[in-house]
């Protein structure tokens, strides 16, 4: 049975969908919980909400990532998980997508990874356990999402280049790729796509499984991967979806 209990965390993009869901669900199992997010209002109401701490963070800037690591350190007294979960995207083909969309997704989805890990790992020990949230967009190609496909190609394999230098600290790095899941991100495609939101959901529901994911769904993966049942995993790309890349 997955338990947290002491373990210190952050979770970046909290305040909404998957991100908050794991940080309700981490604090549930025992966690102290950093919730870190572009929007304040929403996430200073699921902090409350959850029982977190709330850091106002702009995950593609160096020093709000430096100011995220420092205040769950200083709080908690370490860190020993990081969900690097905050991700954009953009519905566009090469020929459509502006070059300032383009630079913005891969710093929102990739580069954050970079830079949050980058203060992260001098504070975590043996037992230390990151996490990061591709996509099954990062296993195989989508439709007008080019900007989004490369950067979750890219946290895929950011993954496996992760784990093998943190491996002899001790520290675990695993991806997660969910399958189109219940949240903001997938209402806002359907409305960059120009689709209505209920045929858009009900396309995204044609897999094995026969419906979409839940926040929780993924939340649960995650749990799994954050905490000392999963000690021997690292490296890993975890599909959450229902059967859908199968
Ligand atoms: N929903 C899906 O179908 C789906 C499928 C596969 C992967 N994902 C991935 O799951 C992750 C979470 O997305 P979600 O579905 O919960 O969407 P969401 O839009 O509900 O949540 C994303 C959160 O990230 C925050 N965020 C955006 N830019 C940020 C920045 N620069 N700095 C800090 N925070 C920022 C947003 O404010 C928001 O709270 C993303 O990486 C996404 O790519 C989602």
């Amino acid at each position: 049975m997955t338990m947290l209990t002491g373990k210190r965390a952050i979770v970046t993009g909290a305040a909404s969908g998957i991100g908050r869901a794991t940080a309700a669900l981490f604090v549930e199992l025992g966690a102290s919980v950093v919730l870190a997010d572009l929007d304040e209002t929403r996430g200073r109401e699921a902090a409350e909400e959850i029982g977190g701490v709330f850091v106002p963070c702009d995950v593609a800037k160096a020093r709000d990532c430096e100011r995220v690591v420092a205040t769950a350190v200083d709080r908690f007294g370490g860190l020993d998980v990081l969900f690097n979960n905050a991700g954009i995207i953009r519905r566009s083909t090469v020929t459509e997508i502006t070059e300032d969309d383009w630079d913005l997704v891969m710093a929102v989805n990739v580069k954050s990874i970079m830079l949050m890990s980058r203060y992260a790992v001098p504070r975590m020990g043996r037992g230390g356990s990151i996490v990061n949230t591709g996509s099954g967009w990062g296993i195989k190609g989508g439709g007008r999402a080019v900007a989004y496909c490369a950067s979750k190609g890219a946290v895929v394999n950011l993954t496996r280049a992760m784990a093998i230098d943190h491996g002899p600290a001790g520290i675990r790095v695993n991806c997660i790729c969910p399958g189109d899941t219940d949240t903001g991100m997938l209402a806002e495609e359907a409305r960059q796509l120009g689709e209505p939101v209920e045929s858009f959901y009900t396309a995204a529901a044609d897999r094995p499984l026969g419906r979409i994911g839940r926040p929780r769904d993924i939340a649960q993966a995650v749990a799994f991967l954050a905490g000392d049942s999963a000690a021997f995993v690292s490296g890993a790309v975890l599909a959450v979806d229902g059967a859908g890349t199968a």
